[in-house]
């Protein structure tokens, strides 16, 4: 399977870090998304990001010009039909999901192979809806895409071998690491760096410590790069509960009971960074 074309569905943090990294390593990328304002936004930070690179003398100049030629953008999802691998990032909502892919399935080629980048939800469950499982993946990004050298892929039940032995050289062509995983709620990564975020917000709760406390002890503590709090806020505070209520409905542990703060957060719409408001405030 020889993959050239790539269709990105969603144009936010995940999508424009994956379009990035997808452009600079020389594929076409068709970028999609419902808005064109998150259209025209991703394809600026794109550039503030590639020019971040140039400045730091990790590519040169014409490598980011490059780049950015092979990046198209399109609010028709039918465009990206014909791509010969879709990455959907859009909201971790499965609802959302399911109604994306049934709205792609007319418009793909026999070969397209069809991937998700969520961050927990089933694979099997989303394969099951389209009319490939067997060339379906879960194809799981960190953020920010163009720092983080991993990239977890998950086979759904049916996933065939041919792709994802095509998924794994994808993932050498974008000089990442892959790590793979089976299909269980929230995978590998999540599966244990969720649950020690919820139980930062369940350590801020019960006051045993203060947002920067609990933060300064993880950084200066356990080496971590950012606190739990602050990678929570980095992360969305949306994304944080979504991938927590997976986890505790797919394996039915109170363990992984999230936070009622975390909820709280949530309803007021405070969700981090992207609403300037979670548990810093970034206005
Ligand atoms: N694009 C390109 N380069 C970027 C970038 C971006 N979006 N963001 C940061 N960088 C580069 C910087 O240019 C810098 O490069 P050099 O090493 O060449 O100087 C480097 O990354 C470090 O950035 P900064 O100096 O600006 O800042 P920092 O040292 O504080 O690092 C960070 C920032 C990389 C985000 C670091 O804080 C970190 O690793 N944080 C943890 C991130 C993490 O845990 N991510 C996983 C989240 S979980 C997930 O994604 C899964 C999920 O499903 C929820």
């Amino acid at each position: 399977m020889d993959i050239q074309s790539v269709g990105i569905v969603g144009a936010g943090q995940m999508g424009n870090g994956i379009a990035h990294v997808f452009a600079l390593a020389g594929y076409d990328v068709l970028l999609n998304d419902i808005s064109e304002e998150a259209l025209t936004n991703a394809v600026a930070l794109i550039d503030r990001n590639l020019e971040r690179q140039v400045q730091r003398g990790k590519i040169e100049a014409d490598v980011k010009a490059a780049a950015m030629a092979r990046i198209r953008t399109t609010s028709r999802l039918a465009d990206i039909g014909p791509s010969d691998l879709i990455i959907e990032a859009a909201t971790e909502r499965e609802m959302v999901k399911h109604a994306i892919f049934e709205d792609l399935l007319p418009h793909l080629k026999p070969h397209t192979i069809l991937t998700s980048n969520t961050s927990s939800i089933s694979i099997t469950r989303l394969a099951s809806r389209t009319d490939r499982p067997e060339r379906f993946m879960g194809f799981h990004f960190m953020n920010p895409v163009p720092v983080m050298q991993l990239v977890e892929l998950i086979r759904g039940i049916a996933t065939d071998e041919p792709t994802y032995k095509a998924l794994l050289a994808v993932v050498e062509k974008l000089g990442k690491t892959a790590a793979s995983a089976e299909d269980f709620p929230a995978f590998i990564v999540n599966r244990i760096l969720m649950p020690m975020i919820n139980e930062a917000v369940y350590t801020l709760y019960e006051g045993v410590g203060n947002v920067r406390s609990i933060d300064e002890s993880l950084k200066l503590g356990a080496n971590h790069p950012m606190g739990p709090l602050e990678l929570a806020d980095f992360i969305g505070l949306d994304t944080c509960l979504a991938i927590m209520n997976v986890l505790h409905d797919g394996l039915a542990d109170t363990k992984y009971r999230p936070c009622p703060l975390l909820t709280k957060y949530v309803e007021a719409g405070w969700l981090g960074r992207k609403t300037q408001r979670g548990f810093y405030d970034y206005r």
